[in-house]
Order: C-alpha cells, then sequence, then structure tokens
C-alpha cells in the first residue's frame, strides 16, 4: 500500500487590489499529496523545499491581468534552496542542496533537466546558516555588489542617500559605501531599523515615518549617488537635493506595488537636465553573471567573519508565507525574510 505525502503550496487565491492580505490574496494549502517513493521523475529530481525567500517583486508576479502574473489557484514562483530527495540526472545527487530561481512555493517538486539550468549546485559556506545563502550571501548580497561595482562610481568626499536602508539589499550597500569611507544617509521605516543602521556605521540614520524626509536632505546632502529602493515622493526628493552629476541607481519602487493607481509619479525629472543626472536601471538577472565570481570571492567571506552584518526576518513553516507577503510590503519584515521549512 502506497503512502503519501501533503505537499503543501503557497497558492493564489484572489488578485490583490492593495497590500496582500494573509489567506485571502494568497493561502496555504494542502489539498495536494504524493507518493515521494514512486512519483514519477521523467528524467528529473525530486526534490524537497528547505528554505523559500520572500521578495518584494512577489507582488508585482500576482496582478492580475498583467503578462506571466501567477493564475488564481497556482503556487506562486520564486527564489528557494531545494534538497534533492531522488534523482534521474546524473549531475545531482540526493542530498545535494541546490539554489533555484523560478521554483513553485510548494514544499516537494519535480524539476525537469531543462528546469535545472536555473538551478545552481549550492557551495554553502558553512559559517553561515543555509538561509543566508538566499539572503546577504545569495540573490540579495548579489543585486547590492552588482549594482554597486556596475553604476556606483563613486568618489573620496561623496555623500551617498539610501532608502529602505536597513533592508535586505540596503543594508548590504550601505556598508559598501561605508567600507569607502563615504558620508551615507539611510532611511528606514522604524526606530529599531534606525538602531540598526547606526550599528552599520550610518552617519545620518533616520526614520522617514516621523521625520521630514526633504529636510534632511536638504541639511545633510546634496547627495552625489542616490540607491532608490522606493520612488515615488521619495525619488522625487532625492532628485531635487542632488548635486550635478549625480548618479541614481534605480534598484526597486516598492512605494507604487500595492498602489499602482495612486502611487506619485516622479514629478521632478527636469532636475536631470539641469543637473546632468544619471539614472541607471539595475536587473539583477541581468548584472548576476558579470558579478557572480568577484562576490562570492570578496563579500560571503566578509559576512562569514563579521565584517558585514546582515538580518534575517525567520518564519517557519510553509503556511507562513500569506505573513511574510504581506510583511515585505509594509515594513513588517526587519532583514531578508525568509521562511525556514527544515533544516535537513
Ligand atoms: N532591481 C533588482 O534586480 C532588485 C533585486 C532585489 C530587490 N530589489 C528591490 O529592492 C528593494 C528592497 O528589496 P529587499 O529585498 O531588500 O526588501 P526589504 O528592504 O528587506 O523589505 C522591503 C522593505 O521596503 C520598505 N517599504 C515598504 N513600503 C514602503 C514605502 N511605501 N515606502 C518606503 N519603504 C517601504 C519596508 O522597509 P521600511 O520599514 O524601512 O519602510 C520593507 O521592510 C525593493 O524595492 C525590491 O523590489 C530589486
Amino acid at each position: 500500500m502506497p503512502s503519501t505525502t501533503v505537499n503543501g503550496r503557497h497558492l493564489l487565491k484572489n488578485y490583490p487590489s492593495g497590500y496582500p492580505i494573509p489567506g485571502t490574496t494568497t493561502i496555504y494549502d494542502t489539498s495536494e499529496r504524493l507518493d515521494l517513493d514512486t512519483v514519477p521523475l521523467n528524467g528529473g529530481v525530486l526534490a524537497k523545499l528547505v528554505v523559500l525567500s520572500i521578495d518584494p517583486y512577489l507582488r508585482n508576479t500576482i496582478k492580475g491581468n498583467a503578462p506571466g502574473s501567477v493564475q488564481l489557484g497556482q503556487p506562486l514562483t520564486g527564489f528557494g534552496i531545494v534538497k534533492v530527495i531522488r534523482s534521474e540526472v546524473p549531475a545531482h545527487s540526493t542530498g545535494d542542496y541546490l539554489s533555484v530561481n523560478g521554483l513553485y512555493h510548494q514544499e516537494y517538486s519535480i524539476f525537469t533537466k531543462d528546469q535545472l539550468s536555473s538551478a545552481e549546485l549550492l557551495k554553502a559556506d558553512n559559517r553561515l546558516p543555509l538561509s543566508v545563502h538566499l539572503g546577504a550571501a545569495g540573490p540579495t548580497g548579489l543585486t547590492a555588489f552588482a549594482g554597486w561595482k556596475e553604476f556606483a562610481k563613486v568618489k573620496k568626499g561623496d555623500t551617498v542617500f539610501v532608502s529602505t536602508a536597513a533592508g535586505a539589499v540596503g543594508s548590504l550597500v550601505v556598508q559598501l559605501a561605508k567600507l569607502e569611507s563615504l558620508k551615507v544617509i539611510g532611511s528606514a521605516g522604524s526606530d529599531e531599523k534606525v538602531k540598526f543602521l547606526k550599528e552599520l556605521g550610518v552617519d545620518v540614520a533616520f526614520n522617514y515615518k516621523t521625520t521630514d524626509l526633504r529636510d534632511v536632505l536638504k541639511k545633510e546632502g546634496p547627495i552625489d549617488l542616490y540607491w532608490d529602493n522606493v520612488g515615488g515622493d521619495t525619488l522625487d526628493a532625492a532628485l531635487e537635493n542632488a548635486s550635478t552629476g549625480a548618479r541614481v541607481i534605480i534598484c526597486g519602487s516598492i512605494s507604487s506595488y500595492n498602489h499602482a493607481a495612486t502611487s506619485a509619479g516622479v514629478k521632478n525629472l527636469l532636475h536631470l537636465t539641469s543637473k546632468e543626472i544619471n539614472l541607471y536601471g539595475l536587473s539583477y538577472f541581468a548584472l548576476a553573471p558579470k558579478y557572480d565570481a568577484e562576490f562570492k570571492k570578496t563579500v560571503i567571506p566578509k559576512l562569514a567573519d563579521g565584517t558585514f552584518k546582515y538580518l534575517e526576518d525567520r518564519k517557519f513553516g510553509l503556511d507562513q508565507a500569506p505573513q511574510a507577503m504581506l510583511d515585505v510590503q509594509n515594513g513588517g519584515n526587519t532583514g531578508k525574510s525568509v521562511i525556514i521549512l527544515s533544516d535537513d
């Protein structure tokens, strides 16, 4: 008599009109079962989800009729680390850990040989928790490092402004800037996050919910480099307070992800011409191949020996994914949001 195992899944139930609502927008579903010993692999591998990354961009994958949107009733997709349980692929053995982009948010998955082309055999630094290889030592950290290397073009004496500075990407950006002894201004959405920024050596750390952003930038600027995680009015304020020849790295626009219809557009593009400001659009996927090896060689050892600090927002069990989705959108997370499913 075959025994079956529940394959828990994080499914899209309703398209959100604002913030995702746990249990309404996405749900944890236990209706699917599979026999781990006999399920056909068709030349692929069966793997168990070990750590799941909850990233802000996931909100942009559940936008109704938008091209590429997740369909109702389907699992979300994203970054995760899986452990191989059975394999028909010579390159992958039982027990291997794979870092995968584009995996389904479900506890067990079968990957075809083709799907494994976006999976990397994880050579984890065992001084770091496995989960950090999805965050500071993984795609999130590489986003910060690659964007910095490609676009920052800083010089001695520059002033750098980073929004969402205590977040997963932002906290590494501020540390890269401090490594070059630059003046760093960092904004965050809670006093606890501001405290973390001070621990990282941020020169001017402030809570943008209780302190006027323009007052700070006017007093502490002009800004030579702005790392934008937010968009909207924050980007406007940075352009108003930018120096001549400033660079702006557009990494994310989270202020608009949940309020597309009402998000404040950028009004100050005229500053681009009068101040000769350059705007750079950062894409992890475009830059990762170029900087991956250097990142692994230079950044991961600094995370492992404590030179670079990071925070993780850990939740346990895939049933926590709907809440984690909301938290990264409204600032409820402190550090890289990860779901830990299993430590084996
Ligand atoms: N371009 C790329 O390839 C790429 C790759 C990775 C990430 N990103 C982008 O980088 C940004 C940071 O991502 P992350 O993974 O490091 O996430 P994160 O910062 O760890 O979490 C998201 C944070 O965004 C902040 N936030 C939410 N709504 C906001 C609003 N209306 N105004 C200002 N801040 C708001 C919150 O922090 P506070 O409490 O401080 O407000 C929240 O904790 C996101 O925009 C993301 O989309 C881009």
